[in-house]
């Protein structure tokens, strides 16, 4: 059994982010939505890995390196351009050879892991075996329509969906893929669609079996989904703390203060996350917020939120919510006159006022 993950593509919904870093990057809980996935794959007993990637492969190979961190051995497979999941699969076959396999997104978080999944697929020797999960917006998503159990037709993003459940993106597969991803032409987006794909082995008799998911999926290419994510992932921590909390500080809740962080004089209210280094002075850090390493927050309040590593937040008046900082960004009150508000922001950058 292989795996192959997906870590190429564009990450257009979160730009400006994923104009300079990869999606598959972006830290859940201050640890990269990629990483779960590797560990996952680990966890389901899968040491040999292909990692699909594109434009951003020098992050992902920096990142990721040889992969013995996770106990597993990686080979990087470039694609050209985003050309589809299908299209992906298509290109791996000489890694993949006769193996069955694990195809799992890299930018889907999956709570529980895929080992009951990947042990399903090998008990029941079927040539495919989908995940689903119920959701409130199907029509972004692929989707599957079932009668008493079985999958009868896939459709990716229909406007008008009469079903639920949508395709998580971890699917399994035996080498009949190959032929299917061979036969099937690219779809209106111009990509080789792998839900097309799969319809092609049910449309040839080929078994494909479904599996509805038993705990949370997230697919993190969407801000509020992001978000969504950081919160379910922290809601399942248990408190730590290893850097320094003063006197004058209170910590409620599960909060994890990671080593060399500082609070002073501040109150955290979890669940919460305080990177390495990181210095909270003055502020309040409220429920459902990440802040990554070497951050410095003074005299503001911050919640349901995702700040990523070296950025500072001072001297905010207001409370600032449902927001994700990149790397490195620097929010200041201004003195300058006239009073006025002052912006360099990056290409595709979204302010609320
Ligand atoms: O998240 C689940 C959904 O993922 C499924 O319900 C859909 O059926 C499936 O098509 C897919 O939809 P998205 O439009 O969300 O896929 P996206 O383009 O975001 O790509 C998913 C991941 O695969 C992402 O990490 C980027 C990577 N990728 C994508 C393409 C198209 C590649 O590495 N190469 C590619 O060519």
């Amino acid at each position: 059994m292989k795996a192959l993950v997906l870590s190429g593509g564009k990450g257009t919904r979160l730009r400006p982010l994923t104009h300079t870093s990869a999606k598959q990057l972006v830290p859940i809980a201050n640890k990269s939505i990629l990483f779960y996935c590797l560990e996952s794959i680990s966890e389901a007993g899968i040491k040999d890995v292909g990692i699909i990637v594109g434009d951003t492969h020098q992050e992902i190979k920096d990142a990721v390196k040889d992969g013995s961190v996770w106990g597993l051995q990686i080979t990087y497979i470039k694609q050209d351009a985003p050309l589809g999941i299908a299209h992906a699969v298509k290109i791996a076959q000489d890694f993949i050879q006769d193996d069955d396999f694990v195809v799992f997104l890299g930018d889907n978080l999956i709570r529980g892991g895929i080992k009951g999944f990947v042990n399903e697929f090998s008990a029941r020797k079927s040539n495919c075996q989908i995940l689903l999960a119920q959701v409130a917006h199907p029509q972004e998503y692929g989707v599957a329509y079932l009668q008493e159990g079985r999958v009868l037709k896939l459709e990716e993003k229909p406007k008008n969906p009469k079903t639920d459940l949508a395709l998580v993106g971890v699917y399994m597969f035996d080498s009949h893929i190959f032929e299917a991803v061979g036969a099937i032409k690219p779809s209106r987006r111009n990509e080789l669609e792998i839900t097309d794909a799969i319809q092609y082995l049910l449309d040839a008799g080929y078994q494909v079996n479904s599996h509805i998911i038993d705990g949370w999926w997230k697919d993190t290419g969407k801000l509020e989904d992001l978000l969504e994510a950081n919160r379910l992932m922290l809601d399942s921590f248990t408190g730590s703390i290893q850097g320094e909390v003063d006197s004058d500080s209170q910590i409620e809740g599960r909060v994890v203060i990671q080593k060399g962080a500082k609070i002073i004089n501040s109150r955290i209210r979890g669940p919460v996350i305080i990177g390495e280094n990181t210095q909270i002075i003055n502020s309040y850090i409220g429920p459902f917020t990440s802040i990554n390493y070497n951050v410095k927050i003074e005299n503001s309040e911050i919640e349901h939120s995702v700040i990523l590593e070296e950025s500072a937040i001072m001297d905010i008046p207001a409370k600032i919510a449902d927001t994700l900082i990149g790397k490195n960004v620097q929010i200041t009150r201004s003195n300058h006159k006239p009073r006025a508000y002052r912006f360099m922001l990056g290409d595709n950058s979204q302010v609320w006022l």
